[in-house]
């Protein structure tokens, strides 16, 4: 059964380590992903951006294909499963449909607005035991046609949207989507300092996973994060080992035009890449 994201986050800050949210793309990912969280005993976070959702077939069919797995192969640790940067009609299409937790990506609009809105949304899905990720301060990068600049959140407000009562918060520090740029800064820990500082136990969120080096990415656990999202990296990896696929002629080869063939080496890749961050982030055993 899904669950929020509500407990696992609390016991990841407590614990000091943090909690995956993969995005899923397709059945594959969905089943590299949920098949690695019970192999190293791992709690999990399944994100969904609207846009994938879209390509997915919507909210429906991707809650009917998660609930069917997790029976299926007998999946035993918690799994939520999460809108990513979802709007304000999409947070309610997705709760709607039978998503346990959702972000309502507000960053965009003045933070009096975003406060209505995100406060609108934590009344309802509590009502439903859902948990709700805030945003403040956009996180860089391009994601779904959506390009924010990498803004720093200002820690006073992270502070006035974690008093609303979100589950966890996500918070702009220099951090963004997809690869970094050579001359990328890194992040800013000073203002996560703050941030945490401003927050106390709210689990904070870092997106834009992908490419941060090791030794970041335990300092911003060491920092409050609980909860780090990958993307990106998981796509890189499936397309890699696709091309070596396909390079070494192997459909070309007795049956290895099948999809189940086809596809295989691009699934191990994604449960690699999954593994090599579930031991990273501190989640494994966790479950
Ligand atoms: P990456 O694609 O950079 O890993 O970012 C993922 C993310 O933050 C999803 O919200």
């Amino acid at each position: 059964m899904l669950v929020s994201a509500s407990e696992m986050l609390t016991k990841a800050k407590a614990g000091k380590y943090a909690v995956g949210q993969f995005n899923i793309n397709n059945l594959e990912w969905t089943k590299a992903i949920l098949l690695t969280a019970q192999e190293l005993n791992s709690p999990v976070i399944l994100g969904v951006s609207e846009g994938a959702a879209k390509y997915m077939c919507g909210f429906n069919t991707i809650v009917g294909m998660v609930n069917g797995m997790l029976e299926t192969l007998n999946i035993t640790v918690p799994v939520a499963l999460h809108l990513d940067h979802g709007s304000y009609d999409g947070a309610y299409a997705a709760m709607n449909a039978g998503f346990s937790s959702v972000m309502f990506d507000g960053s965009h609009y003045a933070i009096d607005e975003n406060i209505a809105k995100t406060t609108q949304i934590i009344k309802d899905a509590s009502a439903k035991g859902i948990s709700v990720e805030a945003e403040v301060g956009a996180i860089g990068g391009e994601e779904d046609g959506v390009v924010g600049s990498g803004e720093v959140a200002d820690p006073k407000e992270c502070k006035q949207i974690a008093d609303l009562g979100v589950t966890m918060l996500a918070a702009g520090i220099g951090n963004i989507h997809g690869k970094y740029p050579a001359n990328w800064a890194g992040l800013n820990f000073e203002v996560l300092a703050k941030i945490q500082e401003e927050t106390g136990t709210m689990p904070l969120v870092l997106h834009g996973g992908t490419g941060i080096p090791a030794e970041m990415i335990q300092k911003a656990i060491s920092l409050g994060v609980s909860k780090i999202n990958v993307n990106t990296e998981c796509q890189l990896s499936f397309a890699e080992a696709t091309r070596k696929y396909i390079e070494d002629g192997k459909d070309l080869q007795g049956k290895g035009f099948d999809p189940r063939k086809l596809l295989a080496p691009g699934v191990e890749a994604i449960k690699a890449t999954v593994k090599e961050k579930m031991e990273l982030f501190g989640s494994v055993g966790k479950a």
